[in-house]
């Protein structure tokens, strides 16, 4: 008798996955976030539109890489590999570390010094991994651990590794089982662009499987700073508050043009400060905490929808909120004004509260 208690992603879909299953998963039971309405957020957008939020943070080390950990390290077991490497803004770090751990491999990550939030740190340091800060940009650290995976027995776990996207693919699915259909629209930012081939790689599927009837345009988002999908051009030196997307080099850049074609959706630039006017609005119209580059893609879809390139009367819009806001304790209390201090007394509590 099935007792019903979810398991992660392999256990709920590994047989649609193309990965190894000669050993058992490595799973933190990640997966099966929350899709939540957010009517209040839809309605200071302009209204007149469904808008949900797929609540990416709620993975267990607070990020969609979750997703692809669990079938990058499985297949890494399967392989044989006794260690794991990746260059990281600082979530794939965290995740990988984890399921590292779970797994009993070693787990080196590489992260631009002084350019990573301290969440993930945090996380990548408690895990276990150990945490190489490089002087350059994540897309240094990229060339650097593709070159170690290519000189040794050591297995690279960034998304240009394909068993990543067979686990990030799955929210797509989680999406379209939640709502009966696709969605009209998926918005989400980009950075290296793992997530936005995954999510399309999972739409295209489900639609050949049957399971939907139409596929969404997808609406991708890149801080301004580091939007070389936008124009066009490589950003040598990368610039933006939303460290997570501070990437001018994307490893799968064919693939997201792939999926913004194939889609009819539209990629655009957002600047630092839209990013955290969206990243303030979520989390107090609809109480919902996400990081600053999740917030990239809100910013989109509220540009998109002011210059007209989005029409979106009637229509159903799901937006992808990547990582935990708890992920970056810094953005949001350095930017805001520091709490009132009073006197441990009622009455001067009754005064600030001006009652
Ligand atoms: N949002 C968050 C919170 C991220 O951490 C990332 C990427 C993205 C969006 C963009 O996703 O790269 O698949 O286009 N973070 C990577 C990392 C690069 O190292 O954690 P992408």
């Amino acid at each position: 008798m099935s007792s019903g208690h979810y398991l992660g992603l392999i256990h709920r879909y590994g047989h649609r996955m193309d990965i190894s299953r000669s050993v058992e998963p490595v799973s933190l039971c990640e997966g099966n976030t929350p899709l939540i309405p957010a009517p209040r957020l839809a309605g200071a957008f302009g209204g007149g539109f469904e808008l949900f939020l797929k609540y990416e943070g709620l993975n267990p080390t607070g990020s969609f890489k979750d997703r692809g950990m669990t079938t990058a390290i499985t297949q890494a077991v399967a392989d044989g590999a006794k260690a794991v490497i990746c260059a990281s803004t600082g979530n794939t770090a965290a995740s990988a570390a984890a399921y590292a751990a779970r797994a009993g491999l070693t787990c080196a990550v590489l992260v631009p010094d002084g350019k990573i939030a301290l969440g993930k740190l945090a996380g990548a340091i408690a895990y276990g991994a150990h945490v190489i800060a490089i002087e350059g940009s994540f897309d240094d650290g990229l060339r650097m651990v593709r070159e170690v995976a290519d000189r040794s027995t050591i297995a690279l776990v960034n998304s240009v590794n394909p068993a990543r996207l067979q686990g990030q693919k799955t929210a797509a699915w989680e999406i379209s089982e939640a709502l009966g259909d696709a969605p009209d629209w998926l918005c989400l930012p980009v950075g290296n662009a793992g997530n936005i081939s995954a999510y399309w790689l999972g739409f295209n599927e489900a639609f050949e499987a049957g399971d939907i009837t139409k596929r969404p345009q997808v609406l991708g988002a890149q801080a301004a700073g580091a939007a070389p999908i936008v124009t066009g051009k490589r950003v040598d030196h990368p610039e933006t508050a939303a460290t997570a997307i501070r990437i001018g080099n994307p490893a799968r850049w064919q693939q997201a043009l792939d999926a913004l074609k194939d889609s009819c959706g539209n990629i655009d630039s957002v600047t630092d400060e839209q990013i955290f006017d969206a990243y303030r609005l979520v989390a107090r119209t609809e109480g919902v905490f996400c990081e600053p580059s999740s917030a990239a893609g809100l910013a989109g879809l509220k540009k998109a929808i002011e210059n007209g390139v989005v029409k979106p009367e009637g229509k159903r819009f799901v937006a992808i909120l990547t990582g935990h806001g708890l992920k970056d304790p810094d953005s949001a209390v350095l930017n805001a004004p520091a709490p009132l201090r009073i006197a441990a007394d009622t009455d001067a509590l009754l005064k600030a509260l001006n009652v």
